[in-house]
């Protein structure tokens, strides 16, 4: 069981006064991050397995595939090969596989399973089960009860790891699933299918149907814990945790099983509402950003600017604990909330700047905004690069290069142009003569070389339109998962740039919407560099400002910079984006998200400057938000 909870920094709520059954029907655990909360899922796995090694008797583990355990799996790969742990004694049932789908294809999770556990491990062949996606359909039924009957044989699963999908199901068990259900066959959701897009590149292409271990296998199990990872998560394991038990959120059924833990990092349990509302449950331990966080949840309740909000707003919603009238922390909070917009993203020169979110020395700063996802960057704070430029501020842009984001209908579209203006004897080897349409036949890299050059003026020509010289654009490649020597020379590289470019400012994502990820990796990257750079030199000189690149904005109360856009500069930013069209129609970064991200970035913009607005602040047509690190 989990030992090392840090539950009471991440509440607000005193000790002791807590109604843990109140609102929170399953049990649950909150880690400062994905990693910490994957380590010790890893190590409860681990001394079952060795438990089970001393008695002479098989484990049985139950295994999810998706985002959610990969660190697990990392992390008992390193047991296996640092700490001795042996696999001999473990039997592997595996909840799901698509349908139809071939074993050996990419985005089974045969190979899911093969790729990032087994092929690391010293699993017996005969012990691994994973439903077959290739399965007739005259067969599917007597297959899904032999399944059930292989775990019944082994005496049940000892240990079932779960994660939970948007849709609120656990293995395939979509919305609708009963109680009493059985490995089987299911329609997957709609949410589902689209979180999917990202593996299988369009939606079209995600099966539709899936086999899963039914509710009831999974409840049979003798432990089970759910994992659930960053803010995409957050409202499903709020239904999940505080919600009644219903068919339409399937992991509710968990509320059934009298041995679960829900493992979450701080994003995914921030909906919680001992961690979102703590006031509502109990006594708190004020601050104030808490101030801030119940002053705002109070406006919105009563939908009333913070200005208006008066001792009896105040005493029947329960925020009984402010000392003082309510106009004096009102005024308190509506200055706080101010002091966040700026026009001045760079800090404004020749101005007092204690009530302005960044300092107005130097005038001109060196700005760094680093990016995996350039066009994302564009959408999320293209007003505030614009801004900066035009402030008189040096804005360096590095940019990471992921291969193959760019597609091969794009490709094709630029090696056609290219075919017909290159002269055949230039052009011959680098697009075959008769056949363009065909990338295998391309001699060896030449593709990747052309999509990089297509990614590269693209990029160039957006971005241009900020202002921002060709000079200061930088790109590297960033290495393919897994391949760490080459991702050791990329930080080096950008430890090489920072220390040059010496920036004053840095600008980056800093929420995703995978939390573990290579975006996550690397901002990590960035931190360390930023810091080990000012060890040397004059320490916090340099300011790190984060964007939120999950599918939500931040919240306001964690805004500690809001730079307004005019409807110019929202028509501007538009225009620059649409420069992006290779990836128009892509979802980069495995994102659920299938809307457009240039809509997107454009809704969010308005809509926090419309919540800022209802808040009794100054009406603006948008707003782009940062959080400073
Ligand atoms: C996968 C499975 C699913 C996933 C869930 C979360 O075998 O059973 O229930 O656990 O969809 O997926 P990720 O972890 O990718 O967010």
């Amino acid at each position: 069981m989990f030992e090392t909870i840090d539950q009471i920094n991440l509440s607000y709520v005193k000790p002791g006064i807590y109604e843990e059954t109140r609102f929170e029907k399953l049990h649950n655990v909150i880690f400062q991050n994905s990693e910490e909360g994957s380590k010790e899922i890893a190590r409860e796995i681990s001394n079952l397995v060795r438990t089970k090694q001393q008695k002479e008797e098989n484990c049985v583990l139950g295994l999810a595939t998706g985002s959610s355990p990969l660190k697990i799996y990392e992390e008992l790969i390193r047991m296996h090969r640092e700490e001795d742990l042996s696999f001999s004694n473990v039997v592997f049932f595996n909840l799901d596989e698509y349908f139809p789908i071939d074993p050996d294809d990419s985005q089974s999770y045969h190979h899911f399973m093969a790729e990032n556990l087994f092929k690391y491990i010293d699993v017996k062949e005969e012990n691994i089960h994973i439903p077959d996606g290739n399965i007739s359909y005259e067969e599917l039924h007597d297959y899904c009860n032999n399944y059930e009957n292989r775990i019944q044989k082994l005496g049940g699963i000892d240990f079932q790891l779960l994660g939970i999908g948007r849709s609120g199901h656990i293995g395939f068990n979509e919305p609708g699933s009963h109680l009493n259900s059985q490995t089987r066959i299911i329609t997957l959701d709609h949410i589902t299918r689209s979180d999917a897009i990202s593996a299988f590149t369009s939606l079209e292409k995600v099966p539709r149907k899936a086999i899963t271990m039914g509710i009831n296998t999974i409840l049979q199990a003798k432990r089970i814990v759910l994992m659930a990872w960053g803010r995409n998560k957050a409202k499903i394991v709020k239904k999940a945790i505080e919600g009644e038990i219903s068919s339409n959120i399937p992991a509710t059924y968990l509320q059934h099983h009298q041995n679960t833990t829900v493992v979450l990092d701080k994003a995914a349990s921030s909906e919680l509402t001992r961690i979102r509302e703590p006031w509502i449950i109990g006594d708190c331990n004020w601050d104030n950003k808490l101030k801030k966080e119940a002053v705002i949840w109070l406006c919105e309740h009563l939908n009333k600017p913070v200005l208006k909000l008066t001792d009896k707003d105040y005493n029947m919603s329960g925020l009984l604990n402010f000392k003082g009238p309510a106009y004096d922390l009102n005024i308190e909070i509506f200055n706080l909330l101010q002091n966040t917009i700026t026009g001045w993203p760079g800090g404004k020169p020749n101005s007092p700047d204690s009530h302005r979110p960044e300092r107005s020395k130097p005038d001109s700063k060196n700005v760094v905004i680093f990016s995996l996802a350039p066009e994302t960057t564009v959408a999320h704070i293209g007003g505030t690069m614009h801004r900066l430029v035009e402030q008189g501020h040096k804005v360096n842009l590095l940019f990471g290069l992921t291969e193959d984001s760019i597609s091969t209908e794009e490709y094709l579209k630029y090696a056609g142009v290219f075919k017909k203006i290159m002269p055949t004897d230039i052009s011959e080897g680098v697009i075959e003569k008769n056949c363009p349409t065909m990338e295998g036949q391309m001699p060896s890299g030449t593709v990747k070389k052309i999509k990089e050059f297509i990614r590269i003026e693209e990029i160039l020509t957006a971005v241009k339109n900020l202002g921002i010289l060709e000079k200061n654009i930088k790109f590297i490649n960033i290495p393919e998962k897994n391949n760490e020597l080459s991702e050791k020379e990329t930080v080096e590289f950008i430890n090489v740039y920072l220390d040059k470019i010496n920036p004053h400012q840095i600008f980056t994502a800093g929420d995703f919407k995978i939390p573990h990820g290579i975006e996550k990796r690397y901002l990590d990257h960035l931190i360390n560099s930023t810091k080990n750079l000012y060890k040397t030199k004059s320490p916090s000189q340099c300011w790190i400002w984060l964007y939120n690149e999950s599918n939500q904005d931040w919240k306001i109360s964690d805004v500690d910079m809001a730079v307004p856009l005019s409807p110019d500069q929202v028509l501007k930013k538009r225009n620059v984006i649409f420069k992006f069209l290779s990836q128009k129609e892509r979802i980069l970064f495995q994102g659920p998200d299938t809307r457009k991200f240039y809509l997107d970035s454009e809704n969010r913009n308005r809509s926090m400057a419309e919540k800022y607005h209802k808040l009794g602040l100054t009406e603006y047509e948008a707003m782009e938000v940062f959080k400073k690190l």
